[in-house]
């Protein structure tokens, strides 16, 4: 098959690295994002699908790695070396926010033009000839005004231009932000997170504006999305982020089928603290639950009792493992970082009580962790040995606080990390 990424690619993501203090928040990840394709990145919360726009779009200087960006032309971009403006401007890559950002007191035909700020100055040749009205100025500014009206045309808010885009309802602003984004003519279109609240009427529309972008306009999008209703519907392309490493890259088809998916979207719901991230697990487990091919898969890996097969239990070396649990088995779902699915996999392979996770020493940690593939190194970042401890001697969250056994700390929450950020 051929791979239009692989190929012509617009964006080469090679080795990126980002680190915030001890946190690797994006390690070693490489990915290309081809020439008028849609592509998908997808992955839980946290695992860092915003820091690389963040990285691509200039606002953070890479840790480590290479970033890019190639024009039809033939000029090539090196985006880790510019900044923000510069990217926007010179390797014509545009994004919308997590977050909406729009000026919110000015009208909706407003933000259009203040977008195209840059070609306005560059027309008005330090402003004297604007205010004398020269030739030139008025046509570049009848342009922009054409171009403000052929994106509210098409975004279905020519009604609404003269109206402060903060009375907008959300999912106009949504679209606003993108049209916003359009007028600067960009090759590459950042959306993180565009579909997130829309109604079903709305995210259908939007699938239909970034299909005629991409093939109206010949724009490249990259597209951060929750819904696996848009991702699976519409992108070319998917590249799965887990943890800040790639667990996946291939077309919907061949990712939608990829246990590992499976297994990343499923832990995801342990983290219940994150009404945001809750809402967006649930649509996309959903989707995976209701995606015949997933669901297979799923269904078969936890069908098949891996270690009762590959390994007798209770091994000379390696972790103590079960077929039944010693009576009641424990609720390892109070260790954080399991959840139902993660609990299913763990008593499938021997798992049952928190003193055997707690005698866990760390060749025993990489068993188990090579037996459930997916877990990639969730049982060492997330301390499960540690914690286990607590809960074997009987130590209980107190769950009105949210309390929990980790020793290793949750990042931050959403409201705490919102500054600078997104
Ligand atoms: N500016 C920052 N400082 C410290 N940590 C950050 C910063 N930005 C992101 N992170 C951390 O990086 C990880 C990935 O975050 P993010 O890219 O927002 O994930 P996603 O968009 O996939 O939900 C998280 O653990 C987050 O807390
Ligand atoms: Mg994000």
């Amino acid at each position: 098959m051929t791979r239009a990424w692989e190929i012509n690619p617009e964006l080469e993501v090679q080795h990126l690295t980002m680190r915030f203090g001890g946190l690797t928040a994006i390690g070693d990840l490489s990915f290309n994002a081809a020439r008028q394709q849609i592509t998908a990145l997808i992955g839980p919360n946290g695992a860092g699908k915003t820091t690389v726009f963040n990285c691509i779009t200039g606002f953070y200087k890479p840790t480590e790695g290479m970033l890019k960006l190639n024009h039809e032309d033939g000029k090539s971009f090196l985006l880790e070396r510019m900044d923000d403006f510069r990217v926007n401007r010179e390797a014509r890559v545009a994004r919308t926010f997590q977050n909406i950002r729009l000026f919110t007191g000015m009208t909706v035909v407003e933000n259009l033009m203040v977008a195209q700020h840059n070609t306005l100055m560059r027309a008005s040749t330090m402003t004297i000839g604007a205010l004398l009205g020269s030739r030139h100025y008025k046509r570049v500014e009848a342009d922009a005004m054409e171009k403000s009206k052929y994106w509210l045309e098409k975004v279905g808010l020519t009604d609404r231009a003269d109206d402060p885009a903060g009375d907008l309802p959300y999912g106009a602003q949504r679209r606003l932000e993108i049209a916003r984004a359009m007028c600067t003519e960009p090759r590459l279109l950042c959306l993180d997170e565009p579909a997130a609240g829309l109604n079903p009427r709305e995210s259908d529309e939007l699938n239909k504006l970034l299909l005629s972008i991409r093939d109206d306009h010949k724009t490249a999008i990259l597209l951060i999305e929750h819904d696996m209703s848009v991702v699976m519907g519409i992108s070319d392309h998917v590249v799965v982020l887990d943890y800040g490493r790639k667990i996946a890259d291939g077309t919907p088809g061949e990712v939608k089928a990829n246990p590992d998916v499976i297994r990343a979207y499923l832990g995801v719901e342990d983290e219940e603290d994150d009404a945001e991230g809750k809402a967006a697990a649930a649509v996309v487990h959903e989707a995976v639950d209701h995606t015949p091919v997933a669901a297979a898969v799923l269904e078969a890996s936890l069908e098949t009792p891996r270690v009762a097969e590959k390994a007798p239990a209770r091994k000379a070396a390696g972790p103590e493992l079960l077929k039944k649990p010693r009576g009641k088995a424990d609720d390892l779902k109070l260790i954080w970082g399991v959840g139902p699915a993660f609990e299913k996999l763990l008593n499938k392979v021997g798992v049952w009580h928190f003193d055997q996770v707690a005698s866990w020493t760390s060749a025993d940690i990489d068993h188990v962790d090579a037996l459930l593939k997916g877990f990639h190194g969730r049982i060492r970042r997330d301390d499960w040995v540690n914690q286990a401890k607590k809960l074997a001697s009987g130590w209980r969250p107190d769950n009105d606080i949210g309390e929990r056994p980790a020793t290793v700390k949750k990042p931050a929450p959403k409201a705490a990390k919102k500054g600078g950020r997104k």
